[in-house]
């Protein structure tokens, strides 16, 4: 099996090969990004981290070759691509902010891709997710099955981390569900969340709760106020966590952005659902019974997919 991450000279680029190596389940992970000049010198990150990374194969204990490159011709027979070129949110910037450059990018790089691996299934990270997942699909010629989007991994994650804390227990005992599109607007759902099987709500006052999920809508932002840029760790560990799913058919629930075709009355559009991953990328997508406050909060936020899709469209591109 063989995997590619497109942006790897970057944070979370890096981040997703070193998790994926660390699981020794691809053959092959190739690291691609473009030079960097700086004066009269060129770096080449992606190489850079590639051999930093294979060299921490004999410490780590894997045998995942990493390969560094800045030729797509090196990406050829990727099973999974994973997207996370672009630009990275600065303190006082929303995700929408990236749109103009991220687009561009992103739609650059899925024709590359597809161009030396036309079956391969496509994992976006680069933001603004839902719609630079739109772009990739789009660009890519490729089932929309096989092209999702990360972020609702890391959304839950940042809620089940929080509650974990919050309960002083295990944060493998919390899932959780949370749809919608990667912004402010997501919605966790409390009724969806459970610790060891005991519904969350019987754990917690609904005032701690609350607070719990207001702070996970707006985690990038809290990461971007104390780092001057967006998390990597988290997101990295997410991503993997979707190519993992994929090369080993392990047919995971994971809420992902996926194209809806109707389901929760959305059409045409990526957004935040409950997805089986497996091989080929999207299986099936879970519709659960949203009840009328969650289901008023869901059409708030495919709204707002909608409205940077509205400015997408608008580029031209
Ligand atoms: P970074 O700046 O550390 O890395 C981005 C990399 O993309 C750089 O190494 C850059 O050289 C590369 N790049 C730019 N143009 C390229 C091109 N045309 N071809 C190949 N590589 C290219 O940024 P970071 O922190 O790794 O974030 C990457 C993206 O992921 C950002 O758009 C960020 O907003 C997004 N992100 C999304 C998350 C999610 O939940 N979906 C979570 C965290 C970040
Ligand atoms: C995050 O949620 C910025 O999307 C990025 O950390």
């Amino acid at each position: 099996m063989k995997v590619t991450v497109v942006g790897a000279g970057g944070n979370v680029g890096s981040t997703v090969a070193l998790t994926l190596a660390q699981r020794d389940i691809a053959k092959e992970i190739v690291l691609l990004d473009i030079e960097r000049k700086d004066g009269d010198k060129t770096f080449y990150p992606s190489k850079g981290r590639a051999l930093d990374q294979w060299q921490t194969s004999p410490i780590l204990g894997f045998d995942s070759f990493t390969k560094g490159t800045t030729d797509y011709k090196d990406t050829a027979g990727s099973d999974v691509c994973v997207i996370t070129a672009g630009v990275p949110r600065r303190p006082g910037m929303s995700r929408d902010d990236l749109l103009s450059i991220n687009a561009g990018i992103v739609k650059g790089v899925t024709k590359e891709l597809v161009k030396y691996s036309p079956d391969t299934v496509i994992i976006v990270v680069s933001n603004p997710l839902d719609v630079m997942t739109y772009v990739a699909y789009a660009n890519s010629g490729l089932d929309s099955s096989r092209v999702i989007g990360m972020a609702g991994i890391l959304d839950t994650a940042r809620y089940r981390a929080f509650l974990a804390e919050e309960l002083q227990v295990s944060p493998k005992d919390i899932q959780a569900l949370l749809m919608g599109g990667h912004g402010d607007t997501m919605v966790p759902l409390p009724r969806y969340t459970t610790v060891a099987g005991i519904p969350v709500t019987q754990l917690i006052s609904s005032e701690k709760l609350d607070a719990i999920v207001e702070r996970t809508k707006t985690g990038g932002g809290e990461l971007v106020g104390l780092m001057g840029t967006s998390a990597w760790y988290a997101p990295g560990a997410a991503a993997a966590q979707m190519v993992e799913a994929i090369l080993l058919d392990q047919n995971r629930i994971f809420p992902c952005a996926a194209m809806l075709k109707g389901e929760y009355g959305v059409h045409d559009l990526y957004v935040g659902v409950p997805v089986k991953l497996g091989t080929g990328g999207v299986k099936e997508i879970v519709e659960v019974d949203l009840d009328a406050d969650e289901k008023k909060l869901l059409d708030e936020s495919v709204e707002h997919v909608k409205a940077v899709m509205s400015d997408f469209e608008k580029l031209n591109l």
